[in-house]
């Protein structure tokens, strides 16, 4: 079931008319569906049921804290990347113990705050993090348990600049210096080594990476001879933004990491972000302007990569559609592009599109995850409402930033 599309030609979110909310609320606003947010959480958790994994949803992809509630009422704990992150998903009433903390450039303030709070795992992405971490745990006079990120050195089929996997980058550390940093565990008296971890990007459409990566998983745990407490499997799992995209088969990698739990004996936690949230987020914008171009017609719409950076920082694909259908159509090809002064500052083309005028409302399709988490406040234009739709009702969980609070900085 979808619970954004149209009825009799006008765009809904769940009971709600799109239309409405348009000349209710200033646009651009992110508007989410709530049972779109739990039927992803559901499908992905049952997908995985056989080895009951914990899942940590990724704060990245969406940190509005009324999101991470929804979430936590499902059951969902937190993978964070930052100390406000981590600071978040607590005040949302996820439970420490279901919170790991991944990043490369942990600082002394984050991991104190890390230690303090008694998270389920610092996911450690350097030898020299150990060290600190090590340091600050003695001076505590605590035990920390600890993940090891894993960099596996597999290229997953993805957009170069969300790849992590690979030897070149930053991310965790390779199979050498894992191996050689979990036989000397030791001399780190006040880590507790509970669990190996390893992330290999987002957006991939295909399970095979995923295969591969649990092979050389397995590799590391015959060569360490360790009993991993926790094997963290990462986020990464792609969702489909356009028509052809490829479907993710789910139940076949889930059929291996079930084999992979029963033969090492350990408990897996899925890192999702992108497939709980992603298609959940539609972004109401604005036509402010029409303008002739030389071979097409550009919609200079009222929200731009200030809002929604994804089309922008990975030239990533993202339907627009109206909110009201017509069957009249645009005579030529049209682009939808932002306010901002950027050439970048642009997301779609299309070579057929209805008639549009001026001051049409139009939807920027799936863009829950990686949307209003990446927006930013550039060319200071403020942070935009974000809006959660749950049946017939709709709540504003952030409002429109006030463009005083932007003037004395
Ligand atoms: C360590 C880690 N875990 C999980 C995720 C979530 O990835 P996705 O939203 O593709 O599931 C990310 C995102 O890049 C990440 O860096």
């Amino acid at each position: 079931m979808s619970y954004i599309g149209y009825k009799n030609n006008n765009l809904f979110v769940e009971n709600v008319s799109v239309r409405k909310l348009a000349s209710k609320f200033d646009t651009p606003f992110y508007l989410y569906s709530e049972s779109n947010i739990i039927k992803n959480y559901k499908s992905f958790s049952s997908n995985f049921i056989k080895s009951n994994p914990l899942i940590c949803f990724s704060v990245k992809a969406n940190s509005n804290i009324q999101i991470l509630k929804v979430l936590k009422k499902m059951g969902s704990g937190a993978d964070v990347v930052s100390g406000g992150e981590l600071l978040k998903a607590i005040k949302s009433g996820i439970k420490p113990n279901k919170i790991v903390f991944s990043g490369v450039g942990k600082t002394e303030e984050e991991v104190r705050l890390a230690i303090k709070k008694n998270i389920l795992l610092i996911n450690v992405e350097s030898e020299n993090e150990a060290i600190l971490i090590n340091k600050i745990a003695s001076k505590l006079k605590k035990k920390i348990t600890i993940g090891i990120r894993l960099n596996p050195d597999i290229n997953a089929p993805t957009h170069k600049k969300i790849s992590t996997g690979k030897a070149e980058d930053k991310f965790g550390l390779s199979k050498a210096s894992l191996i050689s940093f979990c036989l000397n565990i030791k001399k780190f008296k006040n880590l507790k080594l509970n669990a190996i971890s390893v992330h290999i990007g987002s957006q991939i459409l295909s399970e095979n990476p995923f295969k591969k990566t649990l092979k050389v998983l397995e590799e590391i745990i015959k060569r360490t001879k360790i009993n991993f407490k926790y094997v963290d499997l990462g986020g990464g799992f792609g969702i489909t933004y356009k028509k052809n995209d490829k479907k993710i088969n789910l139940r076949n990698y889930s059929n291996l990491v079930e084999k992979f739990k029963k033969k090492y004996n350990c408990n897996i936690i899925f890192e999702p972000g992108r497939a709980i949230v992603g298609n959940a987020g539609i972004l109401v914008a604005k036509v402010q302007y029409l303008k002739k171009g030389s071979n097409k017609t550009f919609a200079i719409l009222n929200a731009g990569m200030n809002d929604f950076m994804r089309a922008a920082l990975y030239d990533a694909v993202h339907n627009i559609i109206p909110i009201i259908k017509n069957s009249k159509k645009n005579k030529g090809p049209l682009e939808f592009v932002g306010p901002i002064c950027e050439t970048t500052c642009k997301f779609i083309k299309y070579n057929k599109y209805q008639k549009l005028n001026q001051s049409d409302h139009v939807a920027i399709l799936d863009v829950g995850a990686y949307g209003a988490s990446l927006s930013s406040n550039y060319n200071t234009k403020p942070l935009i409402a974000e809006i959660i739709i749950n049946k017939t009702k709709a709540k504003v969980i952030r409002k429109k930033q006030d463009i005083n609070s932007l003037l004395n900085q």
